[in-house]
């Protein structure tokens, strides 16, 4: 029986089922649990709430299956009919001074804090494995490409450490998000405030937030903190998925840089001799589906006027889409990446089939015969066309690559070593 609907005349089976948000709440209950009783225990401490003491024992230990089973709007109105069910007529204090509106939202700030905080964690992780392999195969020469064509001559080493600073950039801008969502919309009730006197400060930090957000509308009307947190989530999947899509072709027997860890390996119901990537292959896919789920937070929340609308809970579901996809991938991939043999012998083989330091044979003409780089260039140019160039092997070009961040084998090993050791600060 719907709590809040009686006031207009009953439930409808029709409203129930098609708006209820009972199902997705489960991953908020807990932390709207504990948002409730931040907000009775601070009621309490004010002197506004009677019966404190049952009310605050009962709100302790609410069991959220049972929880989950009541037929309510949402998780809120379920709350404050089972503290009904439990208390009677003093479970009625709860609902002074707050919303579901600005409890949904504390919710939703606590749950993701939680969830970015446990991508840290994963994200840390697949940066100590990459930058393990880094040290491992600072030496490991093997082509890079641009335009998908063979460019210059780098290292397996070196292109650890170029994903290892892509996440790095990720972990700093998703640490400035998190900073964001860390803050309180409590006390600001469905849109305006409200006049019970409320410490704003006090209450957040009773819920577990470090500061507030100071406008009540903004506080119960956006989910911005959502978008900048899912935007760098997002962002940084994308990058991964470039490096996904690389160990993929280098997984197959044509290229054969790569042996998959075989617990990441299927087969073919037909063709027993196919080792398909499979784990790599959803991962693509589920940062494809990411994207998805962004637009869908942004394009519902775009067309809303200011202050709350019901359709910001439809915006919810998709920011722990993006989150578990996100958590789910840096642990597959880690995975995947301490686990896989890497062909050095097939990448240094490929690297000698092509003129791929062709630059560093230009760049020793133009610097040591004082020839401006343009007529070295070209000189190089007609001597590879005809065939009779004499370039420099690749662990001599590699040597001279001083500068830095390339894949010179002891830059590599230094910045390896460097980063792993400030990961263990
Ligand atoms: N279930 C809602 C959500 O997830 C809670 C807020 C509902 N507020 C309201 N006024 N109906 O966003």
């Amino acid at each position: 029986m719907a709590l809040y609907r009686r006031g207009i005349g009953g439930s409808g089976e029709a409203v129930y089922r098609y708006t209820s948000s009972m199902e997705d709440d489960r991953e908020i209950a807990a932390n709207v649990v504990r948002v409730l009783r931040a907000h009775v225990e601070h009621l309490c401490e004010l002197g506004l709430a009677e019966d404190c003491g049952p009310l605050l024992e009962v709100l302790n230990e609410v069991p959220l299956d049972e929880l989950a089973a009541y037929r309510s709007e949402d998780i809120h109105e379920a709350l404050e009919k089972y503290l009904m069910d439990r208390l009677g007529r003093a479970a009625g204090w709860v609902g002074l001074g707050r919303s579901r509106n600005d409890h949904v939202a504390a919710a939703i700030r606590l749950t993701l804090m939680d969830r970015l905080d446990e991508l840290a964690t994963r994200v840390l992780e697949l940066r100590r494995t990459l930058l393990r392999l880094a040290e491992r195969y600072a030496d490991c020469v093997v082509p890079t490409y641009t335009h998908g064509q063979p460019a210059q001559v780098g290292t397996l080493g070196h292109y650890m450490l170029a994903l290892d600073e892509a996440l790095e950039d990720h972990m700093e801008v998703m640490g400035a998000a998190r900073r964001v969502v860390d803050r309180s919309p409590l006390g600001s009730a469905a849109a305006s405030g409200t006049t019970v006197p409320l410490d704003r400060h006090r209450l957040a930090s009773l819920a577990g937030f470090s500061d507030v957000v100071v406008n009540t509308l903004y506080a119960t009307g956006s989910r911005a903190f959502a978008n900048l947190a899912c935007g760098v989530v997002v962002g940084m999947l994308v990058e991964l998925s470039r490096f996904v899509e690389d160990l993929i072709t280098w997984s197959s027997p044509q290229v054969g840089f790569v042996e998959p860890p075989i617990e990441h390996v299927a087969t073919s119901s037909i063709m027993p001799h196919k080792r398909n990537p499979v784990t790599l292959e959803v991962l693509r896919a589920r940062i494809a589906e990411s994207l998805g789920h962004y637009v869908a937070l942004l394009a519902i929340q775009r067309s809303l006027r200011s202050g709350y609308s019901l359709d910001l809970q439809e915006a919810t579901r998709h920011i722990w889409a993006i989150m578990r996809i996100a958590a789910d991938g840096v642990d597959v991939l880690a995975d995947f990446l301490s686990g896989a043999v890497y062909r050095c012998d097939r990448m240094s083989e490929e690297a000698a089939r092509y003129p791929i330091t062709s630059s560093d044979a230009a760049e020793m003409l133009s610097m040591g015969g004082r020839v401006p780089y343009r007529e070295a260039y070209f000189r190089v140019a007609e001597e590879v066309g005809r065939g009779t160039a004499v370039l420099p092997r690749p662990g001599e070009a590699l040597r001279m690559r001083r500068v830095l961040g390339s894949p010179n084998p002891e830059e590599v090993r230094r910045m390896a070593l460097e980063k792993l050791s400030k990961l263990d600060k």
